[in-house]
């Protein structure tokens, strides 16, 4: 007789693992199927996903060996310190980085032990329906295994979207997977997409010392970030960290030639040719939905191959839940892992709930970039009267102390309540200032209360506190 369960989630990245893990706490049996083995030593399957293998976690692991070494080579020399040619040893970088992921994916195997969650290693996909519950099979190794669920939440994920006619190898044509594993500095790298991850992995690559070039379809630079925050990004990337960002390019023949590869493509209707040794292809990412069986339960997908849910996770077949990248909405690990909890909770009968409007946005590059809430495009397109507060970093004490003075905090608050609508924030350590906006957007803060919070000193939530006070026209230190 097949094993059954109260809750089984399909897949195992931050979405899957979370929604397991507090469906077990509120007294739920659970189990949770996982397939992917990615590069683990001893082929045992990987807990995780995407973030903890090929994703946030080994992305955040070089940039923080990258931004040292440029650090030893260009910042510390300001404070008195010389060191001679600092050389970069990528094999010990990659092995920190491989310790780092694997730590992590451990752990949550620890965590899945300590909640009693069952871990089934395969494909799962859906079989049917048996007992009023859903058959779940799970298929590895030529092999297949049913189990029974009450609930079903789906957590696949996603994959990169790759290009036509561009076969990726992860060797010298990579998505995310390969170019986080590069063995060597490349000479001349290659970035197709100045999103996320083009821009991310372009740093860590260009600090090391290639000689990156980024083509972007799009006419315009960081469209989804405030036109302030870009326009300062652009200046930085461009003019000061002299990555080659060219707009509005066309790609067209992508072919490996030698151990490299020559790529064509038009510029405003020139064409132009790009030769490089490596080359990452970051154009986007595809939800996971092959494989599920999907269409033979007639579980429901959209146009653009996610899964239709409701504002809970609700998919239309009843007891089947779907959160993560395999959803509409940001492709963010913390709003899988939010979605994970929502999802769990309305399973036990609780109010689960997602607050999609205070999501953040972080991305790492240097200085990083940070906001949470609506742009000033936004705000105009949808005709709502604001004020602005923005203050410099080049104006606050522990900034200068830490030598890093680039950027700026903008705030957006609502011309005739003072609610705060957005912030955004472009500098050193963005990503842990932004947790300040979204607190205060979450409990329905004014610009005044934050105006009005003691704020330590000297720290850079200064510029935080300072913005608030700037959307009353009246900052203190500037
Ligand atoms: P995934 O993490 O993709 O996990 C889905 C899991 O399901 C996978 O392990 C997959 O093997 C498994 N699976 C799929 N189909 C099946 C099946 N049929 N049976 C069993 N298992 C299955 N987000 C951030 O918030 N911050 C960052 O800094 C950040 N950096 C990133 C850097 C890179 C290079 C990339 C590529 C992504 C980054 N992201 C970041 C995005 C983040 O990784 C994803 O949003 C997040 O992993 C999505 O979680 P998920 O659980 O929905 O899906
Ligand atoms: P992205 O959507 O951020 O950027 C893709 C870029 O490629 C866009 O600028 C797009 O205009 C461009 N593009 C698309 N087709 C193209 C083509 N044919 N030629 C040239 N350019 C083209 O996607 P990316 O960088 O692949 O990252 C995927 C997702 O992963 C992100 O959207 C994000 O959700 C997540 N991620 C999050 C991170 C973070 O939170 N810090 C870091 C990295 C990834």
């Amino acid at each position: 007789m097949s094993q059954e369960f109260d809750v089984v989630v399909i897949g195992a990245g931050p979405g899957g693992y979370v929604a397991a893990i507090r469906a077990a706490q509120l007294g739920k049996s659970v189990a949770c199927i996982e397939y992917n083995a990615y590069a683990d030593p001893k082929g045992e399957v990987r807990l995780g996903g995407t973030c903890l293998n090929v994703g946030c976690i080994p992305s955040k692991a070089l940039l923080q060996s990258s931004e040292l070494f440029d650090q030893a080579q260009h910042s510390f020399v300001m404070h008195g310190i010389s060191v001679d040619a600092p050389r970069m040893d990528v094999g010990v970088m990659m092995k920190r980085k491989n310790n780092i992921v694997a730590q992590l994916t451990t752990g949550i195997r620890g965590l899945f032990k300590k909640n009693k969650v069952t871990l089934l290693s395969g494909l799962g996909s859906f079989a049917g329906r048996e007992n009023e519950r859903w058959k779940i099979a799970i298929a590895r190794n030529g092999e297949t295994e049913h189990v029974l669920a009450e609930h079903v939440i789906v957590a696949t994920g996603s994959r990169a979207r790759h290009l036509p006619d561009m076969p990726v190898d992860n060797s010298v044509i990579c998505d995310n997977e390969g170019a986080l594993s590069f063995d060597a500095v490349p000479k001349r790298l290659g970035v197709i997409g100045a999103g996320v991850i083009g821009l991310e992995l372009g740093s860590v690559w260009k600090r090391l010392g290639a000689e990156v070039t980024i083509l972007e379809a799009a006419p315009e630079f960081l469209a989804a970030a405030d036109p302030a925050v870009t326009k300062e990004a652009w200046k930085t990337f461009t003019a000061k960290q002299k990555l080659d960002i060219r707009l509005g390019a066309k790609i067209g023949k992508v072919e490996r030639v030698g151990d490299g590869v020559r790529i064509e493509y038009e510029l405003k209707d020139e064409p132009q040719v790009l030769e490089c040794d490596r080359l990452i292809v970051s154009v986007g990412r595809v939800p996971n939905t092959e494989g599920l069986n999907a269409e033979h339960v007639g579980l429901k997908i959209g146009e653009r191959g996610f899964i239709e849910v409701d504002a809970q996770g609700r998919t239309n077949l009843p007891k089947v839940w779907a959160v993560g990248d395999v959803v509409p909405g940001p492709m963010l690990a913390h709003k899988g892992m939010e979605e994970g909890v929502m999802v769990a909770e309305c399973i036990a009968g609780q109010h689960g709930h997602v607050n999609h409007d205070t999501v953040p946005w972080v991305i790492y590059t240097h200085p990083e970039i940070a906001w949470v809430g609506r742009t000033e495009s936004q705000l105009k397109a949808d005709g709502v009267a604001y004020k602005t507060g923005q203050i410099p970093f080049a104006a606050n004490g522990r900034a200068l102390g830490q030598g890093d003075t680039t950027g700026f905090v903008r705030m957006y608050a609502c011309a005739s309540t003072d609610r705060i609508l957005g912030v955004h924030v472009i500098g050193n350590n963005a990503s842990e200032l932004i947790a300040e906006a979204v607190v205060a957007m979450e409990f329905g803060a004014c610009s005044e209360d934050i105006a009005r919070i003691c704020h330590a000193h000297p720290t850079l939530s200064e510029v935080m506190h300072e913005a608030a006070l700037a959307c009353d026209k009246r900052p203190l230190h500037f």
